[in-house]
């Protein structure tokens, strides 16, 4: 805890971003409560995401009462694999990655075997709102499996590792890999044990890393490097992640992407409060860079004009890119 500490402390001196002022200055300013329902529901964001042309995991159904889980054979028809999450879940909770079938039961992505019955069960409990923002009744929604691209095998373990891109006003300000490890059961979020990894704006190179708030430079159960890797289709995350602003309307999100073997980037999810750790991977800190997307937010203003997606991330990848990993 001390060393986290440390690390706190010299990157506040950088601008780092304390929870306090997320909520007030950004989470507050730019995200109108009544937009909330489209990011904190992923049925409603699913929807929007299509209608706008951005791929999504395909969803194979909806189960929203007690009743329905009677679908759930019909739902998932003669797939091996699919995902059932909670539409109003957070960090990770009450998801479960189906890998395969086993003797009539099912495998999970970290390799547990479960029966139907408990399936159900996890779906009743989904509906209860057991996991969902707040405690409220909740839907189970019962999506396509990603399977990661390639290029994780080496930096991996198990799961789909995620790219999260931080989006002010349509400008992406720092990204982060999440890389799922034996711990976060095939999850890539920080809070079950994820490790996550700074990336360069501009290049998709990724920089050091951090696990449960130490910094790491090797993958623990893989032990291989997980900096200097090269994000393939940079450009693309970045494109999709700036466009996000339009398909939601919310001002301050965090995007969560992933890189399907053959469907190529996907979007996961959109958040409304992202999480703050995203500075220790990228060894800067958020207000840095927001404030200079607010200075050139005023300057656009001023002038009468606005920047297309495209224009928004050179703008970014040229004022806040080309950093190198330090040393750690
Ligand atoms: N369709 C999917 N296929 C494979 N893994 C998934 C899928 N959906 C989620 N996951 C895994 O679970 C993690 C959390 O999922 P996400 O949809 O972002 O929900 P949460 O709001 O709980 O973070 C993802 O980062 C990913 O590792
Ligand atoms: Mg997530």
């Amino acid at each position: 805890m001390f060393g986290f500490w440390k690390t706190w402390k010299a990157l506040e001196a950088r601008g780092i971003m304390g929870i306090n002022r997320r909520n007030a200055d950004y989470v507050l300013k730019y995200n109108k409560r009544s937009l909330y329902p489209i990011v904190d529901d992923k049925i409603i964001t699913k929807e929007r995401a299509i209608a706008a042309g951005i791929h999504v995991p395909q969803m194979y159904g909806v189960i929203s009462t007690e009743k329905e889980i009677d679908k759930l054979d019909e739902i998932i028809g003669g797939r091996n694999d699919f995902v059932i999450k909670p539409a109003q879940g957070a960090g990770g909770d009450g998801i479960l990655v189906i890998a395969d079938r086993f003797e009539g039961r099912y495998r999970t992505v970290s390799g547990k075997i479960i029966s139907h019955e408990e399936i159900e069960h996890q779906i009743s409990s989904i509906l209860t709102g057991l996991y969902s923002l707040g405690g409220h009744r909740d839907r189970a929604l019962i999506e396509y499996r990603v399977v990661p691209d390639q290029i994780f095998k080496s930096i991996s373990y198990e799961g789909v590792p995620d790219i999260r891109i931080i989006v002010l006003m349509g400008y992406p300000v720092m990204a982060m890999l999440r890389l799922p490890t034996r711990q976060s059961g095939g999850k890539a979020n920080l809070h079950q044990g994820a490790i996550g990894v700074g990336v360069d704006l501009a290049t998709g190179l990724t920089l050091r890393g951090t696990w449960l708030n130490n910094i790491i430079t090797k993958h623990p159960d893989t032990t291989n490097a997980v900096d200097g890797v090269q994000l393939p289709n940079w450009d693309g995350f970045m494109k999709l992640a700036a466009g996000c602003f339009e398909l939601c309307g919310l001002g301050y999100i965090g995007v969560d992407m992933v890189l399907d073997q053959e469907k190529g980037p996907l979007i996961l999810e959109l958040n409304a409060r992202p999480g703050l750790n995203i500075q220790i991977a990228n060894d800067c800190g958020l207000t840095l860079r927001t404030h200079a997307v607010e200075a050139r937010l005023e300057e656009l203003k001023a002038a009468g004009v606005t920047e297309t997606p495209e224009e928004r991330v050179k703008f970014v990848q040229e004022m806040f890119g080309h950093v190198t990993a330090v040393e750690g």
